[in-house]
């Protein structure tokens, strides 16, 4: 049972800090938040083949606060399936934004049932970083504070955790990380994910863990540590450079939601059966959601990774992009599964 799930509306928790990384052992392996990726489909996905935890990609905190009925956030924030801890994501600058986004969000079953509320400090999206949000939050420290501060008031009134995610910092010449995390800790969050580049690297270049390393060293919370994790030994690589308690998958999960099982250990071979039901799962569930009309538009950025790496998938990225029905779709998948021998 997730801690916070059966209490009063409002009843004042203490901060639910000690305790957070049990509810994604034995291995914390998140998939962390994309936008556009991250849907409710994929995260379900990601979580049956061997996430511990997954994140919402990352929702207006001033949005909600125009739009309260959440008619336009509803659908990124749908809860991930199948019982597994999943966290909400947050982006915004002003804390009120953040009290009221949360007190909205936890007021409402459906969405108190999240783990976690995460806030987002790591964004490098130019319309983000335009309303002084995302990675912009890692150039005044001061306002980091009252953020978190004013977001763990507000999660704690549901006995939910706030957690935070970072960037190395803003530029090589600014790597504050560990001054920021400080000031997430003090303010009460229940961990830290370090993605270790700064804004300005964007995502290019390697990630450097050290910074990850840094980071854990100074915090007694866990920190997560993310960027560049892909192939086996990877997780083992990073923990004893890094000593971090969690890591947190991105890019490396899409199109493979089967990155975990790997990450882990387990069998690095993909049937081209199960590959397939992957697929269709994800499609299936897509469509149940948001039409098939959009559903299938959606996914064609999705299937646009799924389809690497064979004989004969670029032909079947150009013919994938043509559909738009779940049945099209699907007949060319089949066929990409016919091509595909188990990888
Ligand atoms: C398409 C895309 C969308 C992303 N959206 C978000 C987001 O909504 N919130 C967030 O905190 N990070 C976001 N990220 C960053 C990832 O969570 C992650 O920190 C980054 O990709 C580094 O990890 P990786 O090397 O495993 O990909 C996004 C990354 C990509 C590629």
């Amino acid at each position: 049972m997730m801690p916070h799930q059966g209490k009063a509306l409002h009843q004042p928790l203490k901060t639910p800090v000690e305790g957070f990384l049990s509810l994604f052992e034995p291995l914390p392996l998140g998939l962390a938040p994309m936008a556009g990726f991250t849907t409710a489909p994929f995260r379900t996905l990601a979580a049956r083949l061997g996430a511990s935890f997954t994140v919402t990609e990352l929702v207006s905190a001033r949005g909600i606060r125009h739009d309260p009925s959440l008619k336009r956030s509803a659908r990124y924030l749908q809860p991930t399936g199948g019982g597994k801890p999943w966290g909400i994501q947050l982006f915004g600058r002003d804390p009120d934004d953040f009290v009221f986004a949360i007190q909205r969000l936890l007021s409402e079953p459906l969405y108190r049932a999240a783990s976690f509320i995460d806030l987002n400090m790591g964004c490098p999206a130019p319309k983000v970083l335009k309303e002084g949000a995302g990675c912009s939050l890692m150039r005044d420290g001061q306002l980091v504070s009252r953020i978190v501060g004013a977001a763990v008031k507000a999660g704690s009134a549901f006995g939910c955790p706030v957690t935070a995610k970072i960037r190395s910092g803003v530029s090589p010449d600014a790597i504050n990380a560990v001054e920021i995390a400080k000031a997430i800790e003090q303010g009460g969050a229940a961990a830290v994910t370090v993605h270790a580049r700064t804004l300005d690297q964007y995502y290019r270049g390697r990630a450097d863990w050290q910074v990850i390393g840094q980071v854990k060293e100074v915090l007694s919370i866990p920190v997560f540590g993310n960027g560049d994790l892909e192939l086996p030994g990877d997780l083992e690589k990073m923990r004893v450079m890094t000593d971090c308690d969690g890591f947190m998958v991105g890019r490396a999960a899409r199109g493979n939601p089967f990155i975990f099982r790997a990450l882990r250990g387990g069998a690095a071979e993909i049937s081209s059966q199960e590959w397939l039901e992957a697929m269709i799962e994800h499609l299936d569930a897509s469509v149940e959601m948001l039409g098939e009309a959009v559903a299938v538009r959606e996914l064609r950025s999705h299937f646009a990774f799924y389809l690497r790496g064979f004989e004969g998938s670029a032909q079947l990225r150009r013919q994938v992009m043509e559909p738009t029905g779940r049945d099209g779709v699907v007949k060319i998948l089949r066929e990409a599964a016919r091509r595909r021998k188990a990888v």
